[in-house]
């Protein structure tokens, strides 16, 4: 799909939203993934062009973060946690059994276009090893066979619902999400679903319950003046 007048709106919502333009390049490498499916060379020259920086400099953070694809992506992206505690916990050998039933690789796509696998660092969810994502949802405690009835549910067009958080979408709607740009309905239908939460909210709990909060920003004071006041 070209980045046309519509995407060009889009990310005009997004820079909207920050002092200095520059500043809204990781949500619009977002919203070029939710468009293309992947940040193509078309899609670093539409960032540098808009943020007015240079296609080197969007180069530079397209490539760095692992979130952000250089090659088209499937219909949906299958993460699979091979970090220590997950790895140690069956990880490994659920990304291999996956890339073998699959046949591809790390970042690689089936050739029916519905799975691109990847391994992926930790999920943040470590008490939930081993850990897969779906369009970075959630499926927690999974085994060789948990994940394979996952991978063979989405290649036929079903909605496997995560162990919490909100139901799954296409990997390019989640992307839309991550850039703050998905359709307002699809965002209710998203927030509508949300299930099975509450080990989530624990720790905010916890800090209601203890009269805890965050220190107040302070968004005036120069940060080079912060580090002398230290
Ligand atoms: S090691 Fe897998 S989620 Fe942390």
């Amino acid at each position: 799909m070209a980045l046309d007048e519509n995407t060009r709106a889009l990310a005009q919502k997004i820079i909207d939203l920050y002092p200095q333009s520059r500043s809204a390049l990781l949500p619009m490498l977002h919203l070029v993934q939710g468009e293309e499916g992947y940040v193509s060379q078309a899609g670093i020259e539409f960032c540098a062009e808009v943020l007015g920086i240079s296609a080197a400099e969007v180069g530079g953070v397209a490539t760095f973060y692992t979130m952000y694809k250089r090659r088209p992506t499937g219909e949906h992206l299958v993460s699979v946690c091979t970090n220590t505690l997950c790895g140690m916990l069956g990880g490994d050998k659920i990304y291999a059994e996956l890339s073998d039933e699959l046949g591809v690789g790390h970042n690689e796509t089936t050739d029916d276009g519905t799975i691109t696998l990847e391994h992926a660092e930790c999920l943040a969810a470590c008490d939930y090893a081993p850990v897969v994502t779906v369009n970075y949802e959630f499926f927690d405690k999974q085994s060789v066979q948990s994940a394979k009835e996952l991978v063979a549910s989405l290649r036929a067009g079903q909605k496997p619902k995560p162990t919490r958080g909100a139901q799954i979408t296409s990997f390019r709607e989640a992307e839309l999400e991550l850039a703050g740009v998905l359709d307002d309905e699809l965002v209710a239908a998203k927030v509508a679903s949300v299930d099975n939460i509450e080990s989530s909210l624990r720790g905010l709990k916890l800090a209601r319950e203890r009269g805890e909060t965050a220190p107040a920003a302070d968004y005036n004071t120069p940060i080079a003046a912060k580090e002398e006041n230290k």
